[in-house]
């Protein structure tokens, strides 16, 4: 991926091959979370590299406590929004928690529907060893996949809690799932929330990109959920998230001056509202 331009961004499609070029060129890969056509088509204006409709809408979009009660069917419009609206960057559907692991025909029926339904142009899955076998089929049939290993929040509750995975001795097992997810033919694989020294020593040793969830900056690329980045989510953020706007705050700024103006009469003023001419003008 050589860096966006505003004239190569009209528009060559960012493909899986893509991907390899970035490892190789060492140009770093940018991703970001999205869930419905307006935020895909700024950041894809924006140049960013791919966008995830990630089951972390269970969170965002639904209002669940956590991604566990998301379901394919809750997935599918907002992947489907997503993958309309963009021009270039490549749009990768989450396989939400009891869509794949029963097994490997399970996970392809599942990436399959994602794939006609959505227009998506790959799908995402959690685990690594575990998932290997899901992850070969879903390849063989012609669909690209990203794994996603470290902290993968499908196994909350089996982990204990959103903690760092891979510390001290617990790197080898993290390590063995980025190999197992790179060998059934992932194209890329997100790290999340593991030490930084341990992402540069996988990072390293695949011939697929990593992806940096809180995972530090010695990966090949990096990926945050929008509402976190933007600053739209509120409250306690992880250590990883960088807010690099604060719309909670304009959003919350706009919403009371609205209310105010409508109180007090200042809106809608003759300028928004229709005359006999104007209301003609906008009928013909
Ligand atoms: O659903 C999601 O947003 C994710 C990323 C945090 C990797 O899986």
């Amino acid at each position: 991926m050589s860096a966006p331009t505003p004239s190569d961004q009209a528009r060559k499609r960012v493909r899986t091959r893509h991907f390899a070029q970035a490892k190789a060129s060492g140009h770093k890969i940018t991703g970001l979370t999205s869930y419905d056509t307006l935020t895909a088509k700024i950041f894809d204006d924006a140049g960013i590299d791919f966008l995830l409709v990630g089951d972390s809408a269970g969170n965002t979009v639904f209002g669940y406590d956590s991604t566990l009660p998301v379901t394919v069917d809750e997935l599918i419009p907002l992947a489907r929004a997503v993958a309309t609206a963009v021009t270039r960057a490549f749009v990768i559907a989450d396989l939400p928690f009891g869509s794949y692991e029963e097994g490997p025909e399970q996970a392809l029926r599942t990436a399959m529907r994602f794939m006609k339904e959505t227009h998506a142009h790959a799908v995402k899955l959690e685990g690594g060893v575990r998932s290997e076998s899901m992850i070969r089929r879903i390849v063989d049939s012609g669909i690209p996949v990203m794994g996603h290993v470290g902290f993968t929040p499908q196994s909350e509750h089996g982990l204990g809690g959103m903690l760092v995975q891979g510390r001290g001795n617990d790197g080898e097992r993290v390590i063995e799932d980025a190999r197992a997810v790179e060998r059934a033919g992932a194209f890329a694989v997100v790290l999340e929330m593991v030490p930084a020294e341990l992402a540069r020593t996988i990072t390293s040793e695949l011939r697929i990109p990593t992806i940096s969830v809180g995972a530090g900056p010695h990966t090949d690329g990096q990926l945050m959920v929008w509402t976190d980045f933007a600053g739209l989510a509120t409250g306690r953020m992880p250590t990883f998230v960088k807010q690099y706007a604060n719309l909670a705050h304009v959003l919350g700024a706009a919403t009371r001056t609205f209310r105010d103006e409508v109180q007090n009469g200042t809106y809608p003023g003759p300028e928004h509202s229709y005359t006999e001419d104007t209301a003609r003008a906008a009928r013909d």
